[in-house]
């Protein structure tokens, strides 16, 4: 039987506790001890990006963490990329304009990487989106269409804040 291990971390911008089994992932916990199942289980083995979240601002397949890692850091899940009134961000909505999904699985691991280039590069160019979104892997779309909202939604950003985008917005 594993040791069970007391956290805290802010998961969403909210201070949460959890006591956890020092060998269980941070994608279990977060699934199966606290109900955000947004963040998928797709390989378990670092490869496919489903269960893609971000800690202190930084991609991390939670397959491959620990919970009790969480412990005092900041946690960003897809439940947590909607705006504060629970309406979609601008991200979250140039996924749907653009038709950037079909079953949706890998969706929550590419909003997730797409919000971390965003905020680390508001315009990106072309090449910075491919390879942002390179470790997330989508058996339906082709890439196209999650590169196209990637595209809208910074063309959109920059047309909110009044600066200069490298896209139209569609
Ligand atoms: S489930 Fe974590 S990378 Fe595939
Ligand atoms: S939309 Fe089905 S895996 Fe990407």
């Amino acid at each position: 039987m594993s040791l069970a291990v007391e956290i805290e971390f802010r998961l969403n911008g909210v201070v949460r506790r959890a006591t956890v089994p020092a060998d269980m992932s941070a994608l279990v916990m977060l699934r199966d001890v606290l109900g955000l199942t947004g963040t998928k289980y797709g390989c378990g083995e670092g490869e496919c990006g489903a269960c893609t979240v971000l800690v202190d601002g930084a991609c991390i397949n939670s397959c491959l963490m620990f919970a009790v890692q969480a412990d005092g850091h900041r946690v960003t899940t897809v439940e947590g990329l909607a705006n504060p009134d629970g309406t979609p961000s601008v991200l979250q909505d140039s996924f749907c304009e653009t038709h950037a999904l079909q079953c949706g699985y890998c969706t929550p691991g590419m909003l997730i990487a797409a919000q971390a280039l965003l905020d680390a590069v508001p315009q990106p160019t072309e090449a910075q989106i491919r390879d942002a979104i390179g470790g997330n892997l989508c058996r339906c779309t082709g890439y196209q269409q999650i590169v196209d909202a990637i595209k809208h939604a910074a063309a959109r950003l920059a047309r909110k804040t009044g600066s200069e985008s490298n896209f139209e917005a569609l």
